[in-house]
């Protein structure tokens, strides 16, 4: 029987390349976007299957997840996500709302609504975060919430669900060059110094690719004795 495995924000970045590589590697793949029209062509191009579901809310989630509760699947990437600059005196609950909804309650929600699925083949749940867990910057605290909740829900759903035979663990992508950078709001002069000033703080001098992380993730599913880990992708900056 081939393997399945289901990707949210599979239609763009480390989600499409995570989809190619898993599609390569023989995997039924479905891969889950927000927006219809790019998600469906995103699909096409990699030959793969596309549900239309947003992470920030729980009824589309719940419906994403219920045609594979009989089926079983072996692998969810719960990688579709958000970033935004917020510094502190900009919170309102709004962006609050908007960041925690799609970065933490969704993951988190999917997880539950396919616990029955993943359990049936003793799958592996892999979530993206980010090495700004455990870096400082300036404007990113929301956003660096977000993720410091994915870092704790996985060390704690990964004992909880080690008993049912499944997996959980994450990584922490570092600057990794997707589109994810023109979708936060800062004007292009603004954008390309800091991302400059980013690139200075990299040992290895470059930014990182979305197949890079594909690879982490990959590799990470398919390692069956890994379960509570959070591993770093992020070209030496965690050092
Ligand atoms: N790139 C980096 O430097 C970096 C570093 C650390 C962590 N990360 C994390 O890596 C993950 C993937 O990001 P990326 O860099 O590949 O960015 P990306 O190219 O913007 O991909 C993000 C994907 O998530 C989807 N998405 C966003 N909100 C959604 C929602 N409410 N419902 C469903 N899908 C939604 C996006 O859909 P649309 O195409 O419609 O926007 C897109 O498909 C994110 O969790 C991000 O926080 C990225």
């Amino acid at each position: 029987m081939k393997k399945t495995a289901l990707i949210t924000g599979g239609n763009s970045g480390i989600g499409f390349a995570t989809a190619r590589k898993l599609q390569k590697k023989g995997y039924q793949v479905y891969i889950v976007g927000r927006n219809s029209e790019k998600v469906q062509q995103a699909a096409s191009e990699l030959g793969v299957e596309s549900l239309v579901a947003d992470m920030g809310q729980l009824a589309d989630i719940e419906s994403l997840a219920a045609p594979f509760r009989n089926s079983g699947l072996d692998v969810l990437v719960n990688n579709a996500g958000i970033a935004q600059p917020v510094p502190i005196e900009a919170y309102d609950g709004d962006v609050f709302d908007r960041l925690f909804y799609t970065n933490v309650r969704g993951p988190l929600f999917l997880i539950k609504n396919l616990l029955s699925a993943v359990e049936k083949r003793s799958g592996s749940i892999t979530t993206v975060s980010s090495i700004i867990t455990q870096r400082g910057a300036s404007g990113f605290s929301l956003y660096a919430a977000t993720k410091g909740a994915v870092n704790a829900f996985t060390k704690n759903l990964a004992v909880e669900l080690a008993p049912r035979g499944v997996r959980v663990n994450a990584v922490c992508p570092g600057a990794i060059e997707t589109p994810i950078f023109s979708k936060m709001g800062i004007p292009s002069e603004q954008l390309g110094a800091a991302k400059e000033q980013l690139l200075s703080t990299i040992p290895l001098r470059r930014f990182g690719s979305s197949e890079e992380v594909a690879n982490v993730i990959v590799a990470q599913l398919e390692a069956t004795y890994v379960t509570g880990s959070v591993w770093d992708i992020d070209g030496g900056v965690n050092t």
